[in-house]
Order: structure tokens, then C-alpha cells, then sequence
């Protein structure tokens, strides 16, 4: 596919393959292998990609041990780490619009999502962790143990890390990952999706010019089964953090438990509730609705694909969601009228539409959508769709759909919603709409959820932690408490009596 000359990211296009990043360096794979990753608003190939097999994830991750060892970062003042850190940012700051375009054209996701929302995060993220690089302290103990003692922690790196991303925020995920990994001092090797793999690659580049030193991030293009697959089980890698579905973390997590043990932290899925009390601000409560659903195609794991309403108002919010989707503009993410763009992949268009099919044979009311944008061509576009009157029990009130599909779920009180909204083996995130302060806080502490939003919804911060509750995972990222999966506690206790 021919990439127009005047995008700010041609040049990085042009030369392909594009490949793998070990020890600074860019290598094909081991047996030279390829694969293509396309541009999902036509099926076109976007470019070609080395392909990552088992060794050379074994080469990335003893390039990774070699620099961790060396002690080039590790042992860096944590001021000069600081200092790169912030470089990061502000190199991806500048770069604004070509980093915007790369994930537009991979994922599908409109520019001005990525203007506003992934860019200014992902250097946020660097920004954030460069200021606790300085602030990795320990703590001191008073012990009563007969004798006189010094006891104290040191924060410590955990060594090499293995990170695989997913695809519904490339850039952003990467940062997530990367930022606090190297705040604390760790070596990583990087896998994003393959489905998305350029925008890290690019990344890659910026760290290098940043005076990353060589070897510190690896970034490893592949597949999951494969590559990812071996990240996992790998011998040799201290931690594991992964971003993507359910299904997968538990692969994760038994690969860390049959090999050495790894530390695992996971965010997984959601099937989150975004309820709407009748004593809520309506209008607002509709857009937060809208926003929480159809952000990003719906491919967020803190959708909010199910909505509770109060039975007082059911009907008037439904009417006025399904009046607000009817003028949607879809398209291009490149375009920028676009609202929303394709879904990722033909993979993930079949997945959503064979959901919406499920949706109607379970009986639930099919209010707008519920099909493909075939007007658009060969693109992976499918209209947002809202289905009304869902039953709890209804697979679409209870799977992860990751598209643009709401199901809208009527609940006559405050103790029926508790009970609705967390009957759910998920547990990240949970919206509430209502004006009355006491059922804010009431609510928000009842709900199974490792963010609840109050009157608001998806408003995300490298400050705020991002976790779930149940099978949404394992840990907390962002915030301090990313410095918990990336630091190993090391306690020292000196005999001076
Ligand atoms: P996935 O969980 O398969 O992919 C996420 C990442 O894991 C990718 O980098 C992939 O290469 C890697 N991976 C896949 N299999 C692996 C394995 N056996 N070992 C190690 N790494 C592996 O998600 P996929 O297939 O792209 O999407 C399927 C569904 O997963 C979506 O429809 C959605 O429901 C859910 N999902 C949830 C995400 C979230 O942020 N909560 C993100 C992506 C997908
Ligand atoms: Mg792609």
C-alpha cells in the first residue's frame, strides 16, 4: 500500500522490513521470517514486519540480562535515569503527529483520539515515572528483638522483564509498560500485537535517541504463541507484565508457574457497568454513556458495555443514546471528521458481529446498528449498536465483546443494581451517574471494581492506578504502585549493639 508522501510518517514507512530491536541494534529474525500488519479501515497491507521466533527472544533477552548485569542503567544516577526519562517524553511530544498517524494507520483509530488522548499520555507516562526515579526510597524499622539493630529496605530492580502489549492502544501500552520498568531500573524485552506492531518499533528509536543505553529495551515483533509464548516461559526473565485478554493471563500465569516462578502482573478483560440513576444529570450521564462504549471502537478494557439504568428513565436514556449514535461519523482514524474507525482486524469484525448475531437469538431488543458499514469498503467497519431490554444471563451481558456494542440493562433499586452490576467474573472498572453525594460514595464503595468513576468516565492519568478487581487481573499499574511490580522489597538488618 502506497502511504501518502506528505504524512509526517512516511519516512519511517519507507524502509521495510521493518525489524526486530536487540541489544540497539535492528536484526531480522533468526530464520527470517515476515509477516504483514494492515491498515484496517481498507485490508491493505501497511507494511511488512520481521518476525520474532523462540531465539530471538532468547537473543533479546540475553542482550537484555548482558545490559541489566552491566549495570549501564541499573546502576545510572537515578537523576541521569530521570533525566532520559523526561527526554522520552518530550521526543514523543515532539513527534506528536507522526507517533498519531503510525497508530491510526495500524490500528484504525481516529487521529484526533490519538492527538488528544494516546500521545499526550504516553509522554505523560514517561514524564511521571522520570520523577520517581529519584524517589525509589526505603523505610526504616524499629525492631524489639533483644539487641540493638539497624533495619532497613532497599528498592531493588526486579532484572529482566518481559512485556507483551496488546493492540487497542499500541503507543500508550508500550509506555505503561516501558515507563516504570526503567524508572526502577529494570532491563525489558517488548512484544506488542502483532496486529499493531509498528508504533513500538518507532519507539524504539526515540529511546535509543534519548541515550537509552543499548540493550536496556529490546523490542521483539511477533507473534503471541510464539513469541510471546516463549517471553513467558522463558528461564531467564524475572517478571512478566501483560495487557490483553483473560484467556491469554491464564496462559501467563501458568507459564511463570511451570518455569522459574516469574512475578506476573496481568490487566485483563471487562465487561464493566455504567449505571444511570434517575436522579442524574441526563445529558451528561448519556454522553458519559456514549464515550464509555464507543471510545476507541469499543475496544477498551474499561468499556463500559454494560449500562444499568433506573427503571424511571430507562426508556428516556435509551432513546436519547440511540438518537446521539445516529449521527456518528465513521471512517478513516486518518480522516479527521472520523468518530469512529474500522475495528482492528477482520479477526476482531467477525468476533463483534458474530456477538451481535448471539445477541438477537438470546432475544435481546437490537435498537440501532447491529451490522457491518459495507458502504465503506473492504474496511472492518461495524456501526455502533445498542441492544435494549438485556438479561443478565445473556452472553452479551456477561462476555467481553471489545466492539461497539452496548447492552442496556433496566434495575429498580439501589441493592437490585449492586447485585446486577457485580454479577460479573470481572471487575476493572464501574461508572455511576447520579447527583445525590451520600448514593456517590455508597455505591462506589459496594461496587467490585478497581476504578469507579463518579459523573465521569474513562478520564485516565499516569497518577491514578489501573487494576481490576476478580479475573480483570493481578497488580496495579500506574501510579506509585507500579514501583510495587517493578522493585523487589530487600530488607538489611545490621547488628551495631
Ligand atoms: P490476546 O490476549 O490474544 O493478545 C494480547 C497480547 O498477547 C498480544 O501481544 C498477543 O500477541 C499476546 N499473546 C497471545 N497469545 C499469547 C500466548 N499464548 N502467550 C503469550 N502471549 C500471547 O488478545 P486478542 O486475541 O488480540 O483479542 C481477543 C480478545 O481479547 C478481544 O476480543 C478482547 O476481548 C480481549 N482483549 C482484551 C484487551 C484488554 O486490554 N483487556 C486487549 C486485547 C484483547
Ligand atoms: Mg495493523
Amino acid at each position: 500500500m502506497a502511504v501518502a508522501e506528505d504524512l509526517e510518517v512516511a519516512p519511517f514507512l519507507k524502509g521495510q522490513p521493518k525489524k526486530l530491536f536487540i541489544g540497539g541494534r535492528w536484526a531480522d529474525a533468526a530464520d527470517g521470517k515476515t509477516f504483514e500488519t494492515r491498515d484496517p479501515s481498507t485490508g491493505e497491507v501497511l507494511a511488512h514486519v520481521a518476525e520474532a521466533g523462540a531465539e530471538d527472544v532468547d537473543r533479546a533477552v540475553s542482550a537484555a540480562r548482558k545490559s541489566y548485569e552491566h549495570g549501564s542503567w541499573r546502576e545510572l544516577p537515578p537523576a541521569e535515569r530521570a533525566k532520559i526519562l523526561w527526554k522520552v517524553g518530550d521526543l514523543i511530544e515532539e513527534r506528536a503527529n507522526e507517533f498519531a498517524q503510525l497508530d491510526s494507520l495500524d490500528n484504525g483509530k481516529p487521529i484526533n483520539e490519538m492527538l488528544l488522548f494516546d500521545v499526550p499520555l504516553t509522554a505523560a507516562t514517561f514524564r511521571y515515572y522520570a520523577g520517581w526515579a529519584t524517589k525509589l526510597d526505603g523505610a526504616t524499622q524499629q525492631t524489639s528483638f533483644p539487641g540493638s539493630y539497624l533495619s532497613y529496605t532497599r528498592r531493588e530492580p526486579v532484572g529482566v522483564v518481559g512485556q507483551i502489549i496488546p493492540w487497542n492502544f499500541p503507543l500508550m501500552m508500550a509506555a505503561w509498560k516501558v515507563a516504570p520498568a526503567l524508572a526502577c531500573g529494570n532491563s525489558v524485552v517488548l512484544k506488542p500485537s502483532e496486529l499493531t506492531p509498528l508504533s513500538a518499533l518507532r519507539l524504539a528509536e526515540v529511546l535509543q535517541e534519548a541515550d537509552v543505553p543499548d540493550g536496556v529495551v529490546n523490542v521483539l515483533p511477533g507473534f503471541g504463541e510464539v513469541a510471546g509464548a516463549r517471553l513467558a516461559a522463558h528461564p531467564e526473565v524475572d517478571k512478566i507484565a501483560f495487557t490483553g485478554s483473560t484467556e491469554v493471563g491464564k496462559l501467563i500465569a501458568k507459564a511463570s508457574a511451570d518455569s522459574n516462578l516469574k512475578r506476573v502482573s496481568l490487566e485483563l478483560g471487562g465487561k464493566s457497568p455504567n449505571i444511570v440513576f434517575a436522579d442524574a444529570d441526563l445529558e451528561r450521564a448519556v454522553s458519559g454513556a456514549f464515550l464509555g462504549i464507543f471510545f476507541n471502537q469499543g475496544q477498551v478494557c474499561s468499556a463500559g458495555s454494560r449500562m444499568f439504568v433506573q427503571q424511571k428513565v430507562y426508556d428516556e436514556t435509551v432513546d436519547e443514546l440511540t438518537n446521539a449514535v445516529k449521527d456518528m461519523q465513521l471512517g478513516p482514524g486518518l480522516d479527521p471528521m472520523t468518530q469512529m474507525g474500522p475495528l482492528v482486524s477482520q479477526g476482531q469484525m467477525e468476533r463483534v458481529l458474530g456477538y451481535i448475531t448471539t445477541g438477537t437469538s438470546e432475544g435481546a431488543r437490537l435498537v440501532t446498528g447491529g451490522k457491518r458499514a459495507t458502504e465503506l469498503g473492504e474496511g472492518y467497519f461495524v456501526r455502533p449498536t445498542i441492544f435494549a431490554d438485556v438479561d443478565g444471563k445473556m452472553r452479551i451481558a456477561r462476555e467481553e465483546i471489545f466492539g461497539p456494542v452496548l447492552a442496556a440493562i433496566p434495575f429498580a433499586d439501589e441493592d437490585d443494581l449492586i447485585a446486577k452490576a457485580n454479577d460479573s467474573i470481572y471487575g476493572l472498572v464501574a461508572g455511576l451517574w447520579t447527583n445525590d453525594v451520600r448514593r456517590a460514595h455508597r455505591v462506589a464503595h459496594a461496587l467490585q471494581a478497581g476504578t469507579v468513576y463518579v459523573n465521569c468516565y474513562n478520564v485516565v492519568d499516569p497518577s491514578t492506578p489501573w487494576g481490576g478487581f476478580k479475573q480483570s487481573g493481578w497488580g496495579r499499574e500506574l501510579g506509585p504502585y507500579a514501583l510495587d511490580l517493578y522493585t523487589e522489597v530487600k530488607n538489611v538488618i545490621v547488628d551495631i549493639g
